[in-house]
Formats: C-alpha cells, structure tokens, sequence
C-alpha cells in the first residue's frame, strides 16, 4: 500500500478511508516487572513478537495519539467553564499569535469528542493521551468552585474510549492553569502546591476508578522558561532568570505531593501509576573541541533539571545546575541563589516519586560552548546561565515550525543518556510528531515516523531501554499555541472553516493503521 509513490498519489485521490482494524479480544502478554501499563487493554497483545525478533515491538509496547484541553476543546466559557492563562493572553493580546487565532472553539472536541474517538479507534491506537482542563472543573482552583458539568464532560470521554477500548492517559495540566490562580502568583508562588494536590484528589476521586496512567505536568522546562522566565507565552511574566526556577520548582513538589497522595488514599484502590512528561533535544558536538561534558550540561540543564531531582539516585538538581547559578547569583552580588535550595528533606521528598518518565521528542540540536565570559550587566536568564551556544547542521531538513529540524537519532541518543543516567527506567514516549501545512498527502510526516520509530525500535530491541509506548502528536490537527492553526500536527485533518469541524484521515493515519497491525515499521 505504501510501497511505490504512484500508489500513494492514488491513495490521496482515492476516499483516503481508513479500514478499521478487525476486532480482537485483548489477552494478556507477560509484561516487564516494573511497568505501569494497564496491559489487558493495550492493544501491544495483538502480535506475536518472536525471540529475536529485532523487527518487531515487544508485545507490551503500545501505540497512542495526544491532544491537550486548550488546544482541542473549544467551549472557553461554556457550563461554568472558567478561564485559563490562555484563555486571557489570547483575548488581552492577540497580536501574539499567528492570525490572531486562539483556542475559543479550536476543533469543538468538547461537543466532538466522539469524532476524535472514531479516529482512534479508526487507526487502532491502544490509548488516548488527553488533557483535562483545570478550570473547567475547578474554576477558583479549589473545591468551593466545582462544577459538575466539567465532571460529566470526562466521565462521558473516559467511558466512551473505555467502551472502545481505548485506555485513557490523562495530563492533568498541560500549560492552561486557571486565571484564578495566576492572579495569585501561579506556578511561581508556593501556595500552587497545595492548589495543585487538591486538584489532583479531585480527579483521582471522580475518574481514578477508570484512569490509571496519570501525567502529572506536561513540558515543565517550556512552560516555566517561556511562561515565568522570557514571558513570552502564557502567563507571560517576566521575570528571567528567576521566575523559570521558581516554577520548575513547584512544578517538581507538586508533582511530589500528588505521588504521595496517590500512595496513601488511592493506590491500594486504584492501582495506577503516576508520571510526568518532559520535553528536551539531543545534543551533537558542534567540533572536535566539544567534549562529552558539555553535551551533558546541555542534556543537564534542560530535561536533567527536572529528572534528576525525581530519577536519580541522589535526588536534588543537577550538580552543574546548582554550582553554576549559585556562581552566577553570587557575581551579581545576591544574597541567594536564583536556584532555589533543595534541603535534604526536599530531595527526599521528590527523589523516586514517579512510576514512569514521558518523554516528548521532536528535535536535536548542535552545541559549543558559549566562549564569552558571563556578562553582569544584561538580565540574568537560563540561556546565560546554560552558557551554550545552539546550532543546526545545514543537513537536517526542516518541518513547518522553525523549531522542528528532523533528527531521528537523537530520539535514540536520549532514551540511550535516560538509561546510563536513571538506571533505565520506564519511558512512555508522550508525543513525537511532523507539522505541515495540513494536506492529506502527508508523506514527510510518514517519512518523520518511519525514521522515529526506526531509532526507537533499536532503543528497544537492541540497547534495550525499558520504553513502554509511543504517542503520535497529535490525533487530529489543533491550536498550535503562538503558531495558531498555521501549522499543522495531526494525522487528521480538522476543517476549521466549517461549523462541523469535519475530521478526515491523512496518508499518516493509514501509516499507523498499517504500524499498529503489524507491529512492525512498513516499508513506504
Ligand atoms: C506540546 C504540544 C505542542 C507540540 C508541538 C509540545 O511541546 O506539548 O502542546 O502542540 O509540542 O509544538
């Protein structure tokens, strides 16, 4: 099907339907001790993978597709939904965005959901990576504020994939805190902790009896640098330098205080896991003259700055992290570090609470270091502190987005430094993903995953990193944050100009289809 071009070309001309997969019971495969997988379901039991077989993903592993609230539901203020930081930048400053666009009706899942389910199931995915939007259940952040109908809105979600089979993997904040609660520091201020775990015992009582794979943050390193550091995303603070740090440190507790909660009042009941997503490049030497040091500060200071506190063996953040902005603290004639301390009984309390690591990859990046001496005099940042100098190697070709250069072996070369660094724990692959112009003959997008998931076989099969699954970004074509709908993630394509929001299948989705049916990466 995918194997000449001519054929393609017909396949995009031709009704481009996607056949659903023929129904199988799910049974139950022999799994790794440690993984967090609600395995009967996933649809990982449908092949049969041979010893040896260094084609095939293991029977555990399974395919899924992500979304996330703002970025899907539409319905901004509807059923005493309350507003996001989103919701306020994107009606304060439209001028932010790409067409002034923003997330008001985006692609109206809150009513369509179902459709997003047919795609799913459409394809065959195994599980459905979705976020849940805080200030559609809790507005003011706390209980006095519930709303019931932002309840039934996910129980009717979770019990329709459940009856497909579909498992749920639930984000609990994927960038869009409530207003509410920015208006009283947000993520920057350590009353969000508190906020944050109260939120949590709230989706744990009403879904946790059906959801068993939670993500507590989704990217903290962008979020906090581009939200609270560089303000140039949602909320926009700016407080560079600082304001990244302080978030990524709640961000760290909050997720601390959620593991702990989910082990003394649910865990016995529910028996789920508990994991939180991070972003982060791979790193190549620009030269011979960078050392392997400096691709570990790079890799350090950006997905290690959150991994270590909670996967390493001794906890807290990374050594270079800790000497490096204290040094530069210290030059500016601070009394503290801009990097807050992390007493032992902190680190204690962080260290080890995560079931599984997600891990969103999309691109690499060449490094140097930056051969200028710290400089006092301009606004401190985490670029500076870094110290590094980022490039791209001519190469590598380029999606739509101006950040998205296609280098599959990093993907490898991660999942490779998580199991030297973290003692190879498990990793669920949360999203990886093309953008383009939208089109339905998306052959660079299928060209992007055949290459994807040709590393990832090989971390799995060959140097044996404990990876669990693999989540296309996105399931149907969404708001791209700043991007607005100018550039495209999903395997189907949404009609923004139509009320309907129709959903139709690209090339892409045919490919997984075909991945999914297989076990295997087809030949394209
Ligand atoms: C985010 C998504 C975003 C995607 C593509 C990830 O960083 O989690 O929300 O749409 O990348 O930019």
């Amino acid at each position: 099907m995918f194997s000449s071009t001519i054929a393609s070309i017909l396949l995009c001309f031709s009704s481009l339907h996607v056949q659903p997969i023929a129904s199988s019971v799910p049974v139950l495969v022999e799994v790794p001790p440690h993984s967090p997988w609600p395995w009967t379901l996933s649809q990982g039991s449908k092949w049969k993978h041979q010893p040896g077989d260094d084609k095939h993903f293991p029977p555990y592993f399974a395919f899924g597709a992500s979304t996330a609230a703002y970025q899907i539901e539409g319905a901004w203020q509807e059923d005493g939904k309350g507003p996001s930081v989103w919701d306020t930048m994107t009606h304060e400053h439209p001028e932010l965005v790409v067409d002034r666009a923003n997330g008001d009706v985006a692609a109206n899942s809150y009513h369509q959901f179902t459709d997003d389910i047919a795609a799913l199931k459409e394809v065959g995915f195994g599980f459905y990576r979705f976020s849940i939007s805080w200030s559609r259940i809790l507005p003011e952040g706390d209980l006095s504020s519930l709303q019931q109908a932002g309840i039934d809105y996910y129980d009717k979600l979770i019990d329709s994939l459940l009856a497909e089979k579909i498992v749920p993997v639930v984000t609990m904040l994927h960038y869009d805190v409530p207003q509410y609660l920015q208006n009283l520091g947000g993520v920057a201020s350590p009353l969000f902790v508190r906020y944050f775990e109260i939120y949590a015992d709230t989706l744990f009582r009403h879904f946790g009896d059906r959801v068993q794979t939670w993500i507590t943050h989704n990217e903290p390193y962008d979020f906090c640098v581009d939200g609270y550091g560089y303000g140039r995303n949602g909320p926009l603070v700016y407080a560079p330098g600082v304001g990244e740090y302080l978030c990524a440190h709640h961000v760290l507790l909050s997720h601390a205080a959620v593991y702990h909660l989910y082990n003394q009042k649910y865990r016995s009941k529910q028996s789920g896991s508990i994991g939180i997503t991070l972003s982060g490049r791979f790193f190549y030497p620009v030269n011979n003259e960078t050392g392997p040091d400096v691709i570990d500060r790079a890799l350090n200071f950006q997905i290690g700055w959150f991994a270590h506190p909670l996967f390493s063996e001794k906890g807290g953040y990374p050594p270079i992290m800790v000497e490096t902005i204290a040094e530069h603290s210290l030059l500016e004639t601070r009394t503290m570090s801009r990097l807050p301390t992390m007493l032992p009984e902190t680190k204690a309390f962080v260290k080890g609470t995560a079931d599984f690591l997600g891990y969103n990859y999309y691109s690499s990046r060449l490094v140097k270091l930056d051969p200028r001496e710290y400089n006092i005099s301009s606004p401190p940042s985490i670029d500076k502190d870094t110290g590094l100098v980022y490039s791209v190697d001519p190469k590598w070709k380029r999606a739509k987005s101006d950040w998205l250069y296609v280098v599959p072996a990093g993907l490898r070369g991660v999942l490779n430094w998580f199991k030297e660094e973290y003692d190879n724990p498990v990793v669920l692959i949360t999203e990886n993903g093309y953008s383009d112009d939208g089109g339905l003959c998306d052959h660079e997008r299928i060209e992007y995953y055949k290459l994807h998931l040709e590393q990832l076989l090989a971390a799995v099969n060959e140097d044996e990193c404990h990876v669990v699954g693999h989540t296309s970004w996105s399931i149907i074509d969404n708001f791209e944050w700043l991007r607005g709908y100018s550039e495209k993630f999903g395997l189907y394509h949404v009609n923004f100009l139509s009320p309907n929001r129709e959903r139709t299948p690209k090339l892409s989705a045919k490919f997984f289809q075909e991945v999914i049916r297989t076990g295997t990466i087809p030949k394209i």
